[in-house]
């Protein structure tokens, strides 16, 4: 790539991991983050940083003085039930603010565009390996905020010379292997995060949200990714991106096969040699059953080979990096 690649929420969790498999591959890179839910100290000290926000007009001069050649977008808010009780931060935050920094893209004739979208595009799937073809109907604003920006990707990219990729993430967990980052997110729901924060203490249990849906044990079954094979998805996009002037794709982003929470929590039991409570509760609002990729398309497209499917070995990155905050006092 003859310039830089900028990533944008380089400071948070996927985005750190993105900066690291770019590095890794040679890529230059800025990072922007406004540090709401980020830290400076999660950015590669390789990385160029600006503390700003996407929406900021001022992008456009840092896309110009970096020459940039590329945006990762990994900016923008992430949790399910808030998109419910504040919607409007949902539409600013992933809609809003994508459309500016969509607009500053254009201004400096950035060609090529990595998007974060999300399974929760689909909603309630009509079927389950979902497929990218599969009808999108979310059920919560944090899905329409981001089926939206697809949307104006798709248009923009028709009217501009700039081709996209979009990755419909599944659920993202473990860490950098080398312990470079990991999930430091404050406060956060996911769950393999809960449980190796259970299993360091930081909470007496784990709560398990239903136990009567339609699926193997009860419990809600989840196709989870380890967060440095999608770093590398993405960095696999861009090469692909850089191959393809005047296409785009949209791609789900997963292993395929799905686990359930209670087998997430016997992994973390296995991993970590102890019994972590459980603590049976109702139905989380907004959760379906089951959500697992059909990730035929992916692999078929970029090149991509995922390497870290196994569970454990998601559970013992995650846990790794649990404990290795607690070192660092947080
Ligand atoms: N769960 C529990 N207890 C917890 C937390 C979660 O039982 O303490 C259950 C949930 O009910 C669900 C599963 O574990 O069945 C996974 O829940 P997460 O909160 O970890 O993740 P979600 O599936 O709700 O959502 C995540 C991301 C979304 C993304 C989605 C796509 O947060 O941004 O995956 O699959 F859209």
């Amino acid at each position: 790539l003859d310039g830089k690649v900028m990533v944008t929420g380089g400071a948070g969790y996927i985005g750190s991991h993105a900066v690291l498999a770019l590095l890794d591959a040679g890529y230059e890179v800025v990072v922007i983050d406004n540090l709401v839910t980020g830290f400076d100290w999660a950015v590669d000290g390789r990385a160029a940083f600006v503390e700003m926000a996407v929406e900021d007009p001022r992008v456009a001069d840092v896309l110009a003085e970096h020459n940039v050649r590329a945006i990762m977008h990994f900016a923008g808010s992430v949790v399910v039930p808030e998109s419910v009780s504040d919607p409007l931060k949902y539409y600013r935050n992933n809609t809003a603010a994508t459309r500016s920094l969509i607009e500053s893209a254009v201004k400096a004739g950035v060609p090529h565009f990595i998007f974060s979208s999300t399974a929760a595009t689909y909603g309630t799937p009509e079927r389950v390996p979902v497929t990218e073809t599969d009808p999108t109907v979310p059920i919560n604003p944090y899905g329409m905020s981001k089926l939206m920006t697809e949307a104006m990707l798709r248009d923009v990219s028709a009217a501009h010379p700039m081709n996209y990729a979009a990755l419909r993430y599944f659920n993202v967990a473990g860490a950098d292997q080398q312990g470079r980052s990991g999930q430091s997110t404050v406060g956060a729901t996911h769950l393999i995060k809960i449980a190796v924060e259970a299993a360091t203490g930081k909470r007496a249990a784990v709560s398990v949200f239903g136990d009567d849906f339609d699926t193997r044990d009860g419990t809600g079954v989840r196709d989870y990714i380890h967060v440095s094979d999608l770093a590398e998805a993405h960095v696999a996009a861009l090469a692909w991106l850089v191959e393809h002037p005047g296409e785009s794709v949209t791609l789900n982003a997963g292993y395929g096969r799905g686990f359930s929470v209670l087998e997430v929590l016997d992994s973390v039991d296995r991993v970590t040699n102890m019994t972590i409570e459980r603590k049976m509760e109702g139905r989380r609002a907004g959760d379906p059953a089951e959500l697992i990729s059909n990730n035929a398309a992916i692999l078929a497209t970029i090149d991509w080979t995922p390497k870290r499917a196994d569970l454990d070995g998601v559970v013992r990155d995650a846990l790794a990096w649990e404990r290795k905050l607690g070192e660092m006092g947080r």
